[in-house]
């Protein structure tokens, strides 16, 4: 159980809040993690009804878990911790006294000041915090991505933030670093010995790290066409994914010494500039196709106005490092692709020396996919003579590890465990001002010479995997990628 604590919430009713803060703090009600006194401040701009709210939270929350995972008493005494409190950020307002007040009756207490507005905010929010004496050496606040649009704008924020609070009181929210198969990626190179040994490039082919979705815009049209997918996807989940693949064991699992693997890892990447883009990355935007046998619009149509960002990018990385030299990590993310899949997969180079005589198939090299979502686990792709047959003949067959088959009750909600470490004061999972400056120190870049150059935003339908030119970044090095699919069960075919 934690702490006492109390968790302010700005944009207490905004879409993060209801869709993902909310259900993670009720389900650490319903695991019995949550101290008895802590409390919950929901602040909006206007808030009405109190009543109508609660009830609107109850309906949503029960929708959201299932029905008999909320009985009624649990449901109370969450509804006991909520206050809502209405505040113009902008604004000089006499309400931030009140709830100064409000939070000086525990002035013991750990607070945390979770941030869920726009950027643009965030320095005069901070500023109003301090002026009204609310940050006390127990506080933190917390971040939502994307911090920024750029490396300048990234650091101007930083900045501003960080004139009130210390640099180990701010958490950079990365929900993709809470997910369940992201921590055992951790367990998997650190907790075993046979892994690491053949880390590198060696024996490792090629990385590809793969996050598509089946979504489109979901009415969040004016902050994606701003951001597009490298702000959104790659300067933030893809870059932190890559480094937890291609750090060097941290001396202890603990934030410093994480963070310091992360960052050689960051200033490691070779920088992609000008015409380089062109055959390092491809960008694409959806337009209309199937999905799943239904028809859905292109990207422009979804936002009713002309427009060059894009919704797809897969990039050609390398990081110029001992261990990885002559690694490609091909890096790729887009919207209305033809499946929603997570993936980390580890190729390994062919074997020295094939004593197989041709009648005996083909040898493929051994994949390790690491599965982030949907059905979660690992799979090792290892070759074996196929049962039954006099001859020598090899097949492919898989080593699973799905955790649901081996765990029970997985629930994997990032924004429970991560809001947990927040309470807790574990920076572990969460990115440091300078990771997130490196970042956008090699993406910015990237996206310049897309312009400056005048490199292609390529069409693609909706329900495909992208443009033919990501096919082929990997063709043209004799590789393709793995696009998503179940992962195989063990039986023999
Ligand atoms: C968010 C992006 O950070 O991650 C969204 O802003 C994206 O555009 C989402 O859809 C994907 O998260 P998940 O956990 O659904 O893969």
């Amino acid at each position: 159980m934690t702490q006492e604590f109390d968790i302010v919430i700005f944009g207490g009713l905004g879409d993060l809040s209801l869709r993902k803060l909310l259900p993670a703090l009720y389900r650490s009600e319903l695991a019995g993690h949550l101290h008895p006194e802590a409390r919950i401040f929901l602040l909006a701009r206007t808030i009405n009804d109190q009543q109508k709210l609660l009830a609107k939270i109850n309906k949503w929350l029960t929708n959201q878990l299932k029905e008999n995972e909320c009985p009624e008493e649990k449901w109370q005494s969450f509804a006991n911790r909520i206050q809502f409190c209405s505040l113009d950020i902008t604004k000089i307002d006499e309400r931030w006294q009140g709830l100064s007040e409000c939070l000086a009756q525990h002035p013991e207490r750990d607070r945390v000041f979770y941030l869920s507005l726009p950027p643009s905010l965030y320095g005069t929010t901070c500023e109003n915090l301090n002026n009204h004496n609310m940050i006390s050496a127990q506080s933190r606040v917390v971040l939502e991505k994307p911090l920024g649009y750029d490396q300048e704008s990234a650091n101007d924020i930083n900045s501003q933030v960080g004139r009130f609070f210390p640099e180990d009181a701010i958490f950079r929210i990365d929900h993709y670093l809470g997910k369940e198969t992201v921590q055992n990626l951790m367990a998997l190179r650190f907790a075993n010995a046979m892994f690491e040994p053949l880390w590198n490039g060696r024996h490792i082919d090629h990385v590809q790290i793969s996050i598509s979705e089946e979504v489109g815009l979901e009415g969040r049209t004016a902050f994606y066409d701003q951001a597009g997918a490298m702000r959104d996807m790659v300067q933030n989940h893809i870059l932190q994914l890559l480094c937890l693949v291609a750090m060097e064991p941290p001396n202890q699992l603990q934030a410093n010494s994480i963070r310091t693997e992360k960052l050689k890892v960051l200033q490691a990447l070779r920088p992609i500039n000008g015409f380089e883009v062109q055959s390092h990355t491809v960008r694409g935007q959806y337009v209309e196709g199937l999905m799943r046998g239904k028809s859905v619009p292109g990207y422009l149509d979804e936002l009713g106005s002309d427009s060059n960002t894009e919704t797809f990018v897969a990039i050609k990385a390398h990081i110029d490092n001992w261990r990885w030299a002559g690694v490609p990590f091909y890096l790729r993310t887009g919207k209305r692709l033809k499946e929603r899949c997570a993936e980390i997969v580890i190729n390994f180079k062919p074997v020295a020396h094939n004593v197989f005589d041709g009648s005996a198939g083909h040898l493929s090299s051994n994949q390790l996919v690491i599965r982030l979502q949907p059905d979660e686990g690992m799979q090792m792709k290892v070759m074996a003579k196929e049962l039954n047959k006099f001859e020598m003949r090899l097949q492919e067959v898989p080593l699973n590890l799905s955790f649901a088959d081996t765990f029970e009750n997985i629930r994997s909600d990032a924004y429970q465990r991560l809001l947990l470490n927040v309470i807790e004061n574990d920076l572990s999972l969460f990115a440091h001002r300078d990771e997130a400056d490196l970042a956008w120190a090699w993406v910015d870049p990237i996206m310049n010479a897309w312009n400056k150059c005048g490199s292609p935003v390529l069409p693609y339908e909706a329900g495909s995997w992208g443009p033919d030119a990501s096919a082929a970044l990997l063709h043209s090095d004799k590789r393709s990628w793995h696009n998503g699919g179940k992962l195989q069960k063990a039986k023999a075919k």
